[in-house]
Formats: structure tokens, sequence, C-alpha cells
């Protein structure tokens, strides 16, 4: 859904950057996106939500060629009103008591802003790593400077101009912590930081570009199903299925609309969880590990593996996957199984005894 909103304040960082306020009528959570649409065209971008509570508020930097964020840094001004999406996308705080490393380069610092907010918001030690050309194009340095008053707030500046590009040795504190980690910024920091983090299993991603990078060619089943099962609003809908559509694309064909947003498999809205059946998908950038442990899967990537029954949930859009709960829906059946076998033995031993 899109709305219409008022620009309230228009903030420049540096000489390729604007942060902007308006005051929006929805709620959001930390590290989402919203999706901009330039006025008069049909061109539109995401950018993430730096605030945690209202107002909204968004940084947009200057990329070279860029129709909306140049548009956006030459003529915004307040009282202008933009036509903005809905929140959406799955970069957020999972539940927890572990510290958080933020891992941030340029204007990836946006979501990891409202990020390091909210973790310090619900008391947890909040590490910032924030990697910036130089400290006059350092966006957000007054918010980042207000958050170190924190004593749980420790943070690791970075200029490029001053100590080179950023090395493995300079993120070496953090590989071993037992810490949850989230990280956004530009391809080269992100390459960068999943190598030294590469044996943590707890590293959420956020990436700037509108495609998800890697994706492969999947070959649909010789057979497919000729509908499947969709959980939507609390309701298990037939869906038909038609060969060489993705499962979102035959939901939104058939009428219903499951959350979705960038539609590329890097934003992880379209989540869902497969009940009963098996799909494939060709990227699952936007899922950790976990999820994927966890059954879950991205409607906008999937497509049936077989041509036997498929059961898939979005109303289980669960981003708060942890290791333990991982537990695919046959596990869980298989556990309540024993539990139940348990308590019978146990009560018959009682009742022998
Ligand atoms: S809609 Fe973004 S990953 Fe599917």
């Amino acid at each position: 859904m899109n709305h219409h909103l008022t620009v309230s304040r228009v903030e420049q960082h540096g000489a390729s950057c604007i942060s902007f306020e308006m005051d929006a009528p929805f709620t959001w959570e930390a590290g989402q996106f919203v999706r901009i649409t330039k006025p008069d065209s049909e061109v539109e971008r995401c950018y993430s939500i730096s605030s945690i509570q209202p107002p909204l508020r968004l940084a947009v930097k200057r990329v070279p060629g860029g129709q909306l964020s140049n548009w956006l840094n030459d003529h915004l001004k307040s009282g202008d009103i933009l036509e903005v999406s809905s929140p959406a996308g799955a970069f957020t705080l999972r539940p927890g008591e572990r510290p958080v490393v933020l891992i941030a380069g340029g204007s990836g610092i946006t979501p990891i802003l409202s990020l390091a907010q909210e973790a310090m918001k619900a008391g947890r030690v909040v590490h910032l790593f924030y990697a910036s050309r130089s400290p006059e194009e350092e966006i957000y340095r007054a918010q980042v400077d207000a958050l170190s008053h924190s004593p749980v707030f420790h943070l690791q500046r970075h200029y490029d101009s001053e100590h080179g590009l950023p090395t493995q040795h300079h993120l070496a504190s953090y590989a071993d912590m037992e810490a949850d980690f989230y990280l956004c910024g530009p391809g080269p920091l992100l390459a960068l930081s999943e190598r030294a983090l590469e044996h943590q299993d707890r590293v959420f991603v956020e990436r700037f570009v509108g495609k998800a990078r890697t994706t492969v060619d999947v070959l649909e089943p010789t057979q497919a199903p000729a509908t499947f099962s969709l959980w939507l609003d609390g309701r298990c809908r037939t869906v038909p299925y038609v060969r060489g559509r993705t499962l979102l694309q035959c939901a939104t064909d058939a009428g219903l609309k499951p959350r979705s947003s960038c539609e590329s498999g890097f934003c992880g809205s379209c989540m869902a969880r497969v009940r009963q059946g098996d799909v494939l998908m060709r990227s699952s950038e936007a899922l950790t590990m976990n999820d994927k442990m966890g059954g879950m899967a991205l409607l906008c990537q999937s497509i049936p593996a077989t041509h036997g029954p498929l059961e898939v949930d979005a109303d289980n859009t669960s981003f708060r996957l942890s290791k333990r709960q991982g537990l695919k829906p046959g596990h869980a059946r298989f556990a309540f199984a024993a539990a139940v076998i348990i308590m019978a033995v146990g009560t018959a031993i009682l009742r022998l005894t």
C-alpha cells in the first residue's frame, strides 16, 4: 500500500547525502525500509528507515546516474509530498540477550542506526564498526555521537582517508564474539565481513543491490502440481500453479496478496514456511542458514520441487527464528509425538507401581 507523506525536514550530510523526515500513518520495525516513487514517473527505489519511532527518517546518498537519489538530493524540500510504500523487510532485530555487533559502511548506516537504537532500548550491548570514506562524508555523525554517551555502546569509526580500506585486521576483534551480527554497506565491505565472520552462525545481511547477488537456474520438475495450498490471513487457499511462474506470482495471479516487496530475493519480505512438500529457490540470499533449517522459503523465488502436494504458510512469516526454534514442521510433530509417548509410558508405570 502506498501513502502520500509530507516532508517535514531536510538535512544535508556532506556533499552527497541528505536525510529527511516525514510523519507516517504506520509503524515499522527497526531495520525495515520503504519504497519511494519519483514524482510523475514509475521510478521507485527502496530506502532504509533510520528512526525507530515517528517521524519516519530516511537518508539518501547520491548514486552516480541514480534517477531518484539525485533528484531527491537536488530538489527535495520541506512541504513536498512523496509517495511512500508501507514498510517492509526482514533485516530486523532477532530477540535475545546476546550482544549485537553492527557493521556499516557509508549509507549502510541507515538501517544499522535504527537497529542500534532498538538493541540498546532492549538493554543489549552494542558494538558498531562504521566505515566512511572521510569524516566529511560520514552520515548521521551527530546521531552516532549521541549514542556514544551510553556505556553499552562501543564505537569503532573507520575512515578510508586515514586508515585505508577496511581489512580483516580491522574486524578481528569481533570475529570470536558470541553475538548477533548485522551487516549493511557496499559489496566489498560485506564480502570482507562475511569472510571475517564465516564461522559465526547468526549473521544477518542487508544488501543495497536491486537484485539478489547470486541466483541459480532451477529446473522445473517434469510434472508440476496443478495447485498448491497457501495459508494466508488465517485461511488455507488452493492456488492454481502455472509452470514458469513463482509461487508469489501464482498467488498474485489468483488475486491474493501475500507480503512481498523487492520480488528479487533480497529483502525477505515474502518469507513463508513450507509445511508440506519441497520447493526450489532461484535465490535464497535473504534467508539465514537457520531460516532454511526452519523450513522457510522465499515465495518470490520458489517453484514446486516435485509434483507432490505442496503447502506453504505465508502467515508464519516469523523472522525471529533462533537456532533452537528452527524446527521443521515434521520435526515438531515428531517431538510432540515423542512427548505424548513419554507421558503415556510414565502414566502406565505409575499405575503399575
Ligand atoms: S519479495 Fe523480497 S525476497 Fe521475496
